[in-house]
């Protein structure tokens, strides 16, 4: 797997979110890294969990942004978020197999998904608060 371009690809402007993909792609990097390098599966489920647990608490952040900006996409969003978190539990069950191939597979497949995210949604949403910057609950 190459490293994720942190170049412009992947930033959205927005230094929470922005930092928070880093390290979210970070981890899914240093997973796959982890099984190519044919580390024991106990190092491998612990950065799996990271992942998981790192993953889940970015999207709450995400979703918390969404609902005090009154964000309009807030449900598209926020399902992406839900598939998401659905896919990163076949991963794990996956990994669970044994099936070391399959999961390889997986995490380019979950990669490019969170690449596509990241360009589309995530990206709107932070032009979004760039534009409407004040919270709802703040707004005369
Ligand atoms: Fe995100
Ligand atoms: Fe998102």
């Amino acid at each position: 797997m190459e490293k994720p371009d942190w170049g412009q690809s992947l930033m959205v402007g927005n230094k929470s979110m922005d930092l928070e993909h880093r390290l979210q792609i970070g981890l899914i990097h240093a997973l796959d890294e982890a099984i190519r390098a044919g580390q024991d599966r106990e190092e491998v489920a612990k950065i799996l969990s990271q992942l998981y647990e790192y993953t889940n608490a970015h999207f709450l952040a995400e979703n918390l942004l969404m609902r005090l900006h009154a964000y309009p996409d807030y449900q598209a969003h926020a399902d992406e978020h839900d598939r998401l978190v659905g896919s990163l539990e076949s991963l794990r069950r996956t990994f669970d197999s044994g099936e070391t191939g399959l999961t390889l597979d997986s995490i380019e497949a979950l990669r490019n998904w969170l690449g596509v995210h990241i360009q589309g949604m995530d990206r709107r949403l932070s032009s979004y608060v760039a534009e409407n910057g004040i919270p709802v609950s703040r707004r005369a």
